[in-house]
């Protein structure tokens, strides 16, 4: 048999985390494949949910975080501390996700030392290099360098092929946050412990609708998280709806929620929540207001209505669907469209089907025999 083949795969944040354990789940049970982890720790708390939830343990933890962090001050330390990483670990593949510093900053130390990469979640394109930035340029970057793009969607590959990849390079696998959805929702059924947290949220706004609220798009600093708030302060006026927002750590977001919502009785501002207990959260809310990718793809695959608070979206499968409907960051257009879902039945029935532009929740696998390949 031939020498198994060594697998690097890094990561810096929560949902690179969520969407990675899926396959290193799948790499760590399988003996064609020596796998190996790298955390650069972009993120250290929230990152830190995930891989105690996931049981991953990483071979390398380059610790970076710094408070409010800079772009530049973060990608320099990333590219010198991935390379070290690299230079030591000599993979056959370095694997990453997505659209982070992280995620960028490695394939690029990867291509200095000619290692080919492997680019889950490839093919997004929002065709807006502003929104969201600086995800957009970042996977412009990836797409450009990785010998292996594994595109969530028809959408995606195609996107890519336009872009004059080389097509047999670009494969349709689905997203593995479909993977990471159907274990987590299989451990809360092993173990209702895990995402029991909320009973006593759950108590306090019994008989009201909830709301569920995430926000941390660096382009919505400042204005746009101002009416971001004030929407939210709108909606919580109602004495039929409660709103749950785990808070992102980014002081950017905390500062201006916390100003601006503290304190009031239907809101409740939150730490971000580990895996469990947001899935538990998409369980019990009637609708998400968001600006995240990751649950831009989790709402549509529950058949919650999603109002994606972005300009544009990089996934507009959801949108397609009508699970997901883009709203941007203007607070009339958010609280209108968050009261018609609220008040005609209609128009929330016909968005709250469950579809599933976004996998089958096979997708580790998928990606896993390419790299055997
Ligand atoms: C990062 C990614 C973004 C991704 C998001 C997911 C980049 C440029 N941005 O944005 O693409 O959508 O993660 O959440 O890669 N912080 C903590 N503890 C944590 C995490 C963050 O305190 O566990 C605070 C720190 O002050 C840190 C700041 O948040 O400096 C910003 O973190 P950073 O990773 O730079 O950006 P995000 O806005 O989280
Ligand atoms: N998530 C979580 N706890 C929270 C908020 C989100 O576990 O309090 C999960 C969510 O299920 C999704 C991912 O984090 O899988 C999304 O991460 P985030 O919104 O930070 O980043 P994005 O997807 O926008 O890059």
């Amino acid at each position: 048999m031939s020498e198994p083949r060594r697998i690097l795969t890094v990561f810096g944040t929560r949902p690179e985390a969520i969407k990675l354990f899926p396959l290193l789940h799948a790499l760590q049970g399988d003996a064609r494949f020596v796998s190996r982890v790298c955390v650069s720790a972009q993120h250290r708390g929230m990152l830190d949910q995930v891989l105690a939830i996931s049981g991953i343990v990483p071979h390398h933890d380059l610790d970076l975080m710094q408070p409010d962090q800079t772009l530049d001050g973060l990608t320099a330390n990333l590219l010198t501390g991935l390379g070290r990483v690299m230079d030591e670990e000599t993979p056959d593949w370095v694997v990453v996700q997505g659209d982070t510093a992280t995620a960028m900053a490695g394939a690029l130390a990867a291509y200095y030392r000619k290692i080919p990469v492997a680019h889950v979640e490839a093919g997004l394109r929002s065709g807006n290099i502003h929104h969201p930035w600086p995800e957009e340029v970042n996977r412009k970057i990836i797409g450009t360098i990785a010998a292996l793009h594994c595109a969530p969607t028809e959408t995606a590959a195609a996107a890519l092929r336009r872009e004059n990849v080389d097509p047999t390079a670009v494969h349709v696998t689905g997203n593995t946050v479909i993977d990471a959805l159907h274990w987590i929702t299989a451990r809360i059924a092993e173990e209702r412990e895990l995402a029991a947290g909320l009973a006593e949220l759950e108590q306090r706004f019994a008989g009201k609708r909830i709301v569920g609220v995430t926000s941390h798009r660096r382009e919505n600093f400042g204005e746009g998280m101002q009416s971001i708030a004030a929407a939210i302060r709108r909606l919580a006026a109602r004495d039929d709806v409660a709103i749950v927002f785990p808070v992102h750590l980014n002081p950017n977001v905390r500062q201006v929620m916390d100003a601006e919502l503290a304190g009031l009785d239907n809101v409740a501002l939150i730490e971000p929540l580990d895996y469990p207990h947001f899935a538990r959260l998409l369980d019990i809310c009637t609708l998400m207001l968001t600006d995240s990718g990751g649950v831009q793809e989790e709402a549509p695959a529950l058949g919650k209505p999603v109002l994606v608070m972005r300009e544009t979206t990089e996934r507009p499968e959801g949108v397609e669907a009508g699970t997901a409907k883009l709203v941007g960051t203007d607070a009339d257009r958010i609280v209108a469209e968050a009261e018609r879902l609220l008040d005609d039945e209609a128009a929330y029935a016909a968005m709250a089907r469950a579809h599933n532009p976004f996998g089958d929740g096979k997708t580790a696998a998928r990606i896993m025999e390419l790299l055997a390949g």
